[in-house]
């Protein structure tokens, strides 16, 4: 590798290592009076028939975030309808909810596609009779596929760059799952929802590189401000209709996603690339916990559930920062 590559892989894993928490950490000052760490939400938590009767899509529901947002929903009363690319672990969410005793349908999508996205929602509306949320939180951090384990020589040309080193497939990639993919899901639903005539509720999945810059990483970074560009413009394009539009940005959260930027950063170290750090590594929250731990995906679907339920009645529009205080400083 030479020395330039080297530099920007550096700029890279300093961004993925922030996403992870894995760099030296500001500490607190003492101040005599007692310190606690914050106890995530129990993942058996959830709030008894808020969701009861409803029709909710989540894409991206076979692993991570919208997994456990799709087991709460349907905890929470509603029938769960789950889009993703990879069939088994969909599947595999799909069945786990309905042993607990609850609704869920698994189709395979790929939210690239306008016929898929289409699909997706026929089906939930052929097996529920209806649509009246959705989760559209299917996406990826750099331009590997999904299910691929990860494989820094072959994947190379694919993974997260500055922009000037990065290749047109991994821009593409990542631009055609989080912009356009997100884009036609939510036309689907859309469509679907007004031709049903009673509102419903729409919650992206934009990240803090939807809110801020992040070194190293220009697709991920430009896709997900897209993705709260689309969130506002669809919010005031229906909120004539009675749909609710807003997006969750969250920092660092335990899923299979992260588990990749850390193969990423270990990959990177084991190379021998100088020079990480000084760049701001962690939230306010994992900053002053006493293990650094990351976010939960149960308290990430604490708050999206949130704003699918009718307790979120006069919020729209809103890009909410679920990243532990990472965009407060
Ligand atoms: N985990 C984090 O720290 C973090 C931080 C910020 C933002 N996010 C965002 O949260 C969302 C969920 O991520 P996660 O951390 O649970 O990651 P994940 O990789 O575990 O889950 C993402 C899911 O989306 C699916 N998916 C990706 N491309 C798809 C496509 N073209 N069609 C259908 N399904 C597709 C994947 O198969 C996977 O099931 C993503 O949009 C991600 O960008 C995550």
């Amino acid at each position: 590798m030479n020395a330039q590559t080297k530099k920007f892989r550096i700029s890279t894993a300093v961004v993925l290592l922030s996403l992870i928490g894995l760099t030296e950490t500001l500490t607190a000052q003492e101040s005599g009076y007692k310190k606690n760490d914050i106890q995530p939400i129990d993942s058996t938590y959830f709030a008894k028939d808020r969701l009861k009767g409803r029709v909710i899509v989540v894409t991206g529901g076979a692993r991570g975030i919208g997994r456990a947002t799709a087991i709460r929903a349907a905890r929470e009363g509603a029938a769960v309808v789950i889009g993703d690319w990879l069939a088994a672990q969909g599947e595999s969410t799909a069945k786990y909810i309905r042993n607990e005793g609850g609704k869920a349908l698994f189709v395979k999508t790929d939210i690239r596609s306008t016929e898929d996205c289409n699909r997706l929602i026929a089906e939930a509306v052929k097996m529920f009779g209806k649509v009246d949320g959705a989760l559209l939180n299917a996406g990826v951090m750099d331009g590997t596929f999904s299910g691929d384990p990860f494989d820094y020589d072959k994947q190379f040309k694919l993974l997260p760059a500055r922009m000037d080193e990065a290749t047109d497939e991994y821009w593409n990639n990542v631009m055609d799952i989080n912009v356009t993919g997100t884009f036609k899901s939510m036309r689907s639903v859309a469509k679907q929802l007004l031709k049903q005539g009673k509102g419903g509720a729409i919650v992206t999945v934009g990240s803090i590189a939807g809110l801020t810059g992040l070194a190293g990483n220009p697709a991920y970074v430009a896709s997900k401000h897209a993705v709260n560009g689309l969130t506002r413009n669809a919010a005031i394009d229906y909120a004539p209709f009675g749909i609710r539009v807003n997006s969750v940005n969250m920092a660092a959260t335990t899923t299979p996603m992260t588990d990749k930027a850390f193969a990423y950063v270990k990959e990177v170290k084991k190379r021998g690339i100088p020079g990480m750090g000084g760049a701001k590594t962690e939230s306010l929250l994992m900053m002053n916990d006493t293990k650094h731990r990351m976010a939960t995906v149960w308290e990430q679907a604490s708050v999206i559930l949130f704003l699918l339920s009718d307790e979120a009645s006069n919020l729209t529009g809103a890009l909410y920062p679920t990243d532990g205080g990472w965009t407060a400083y």
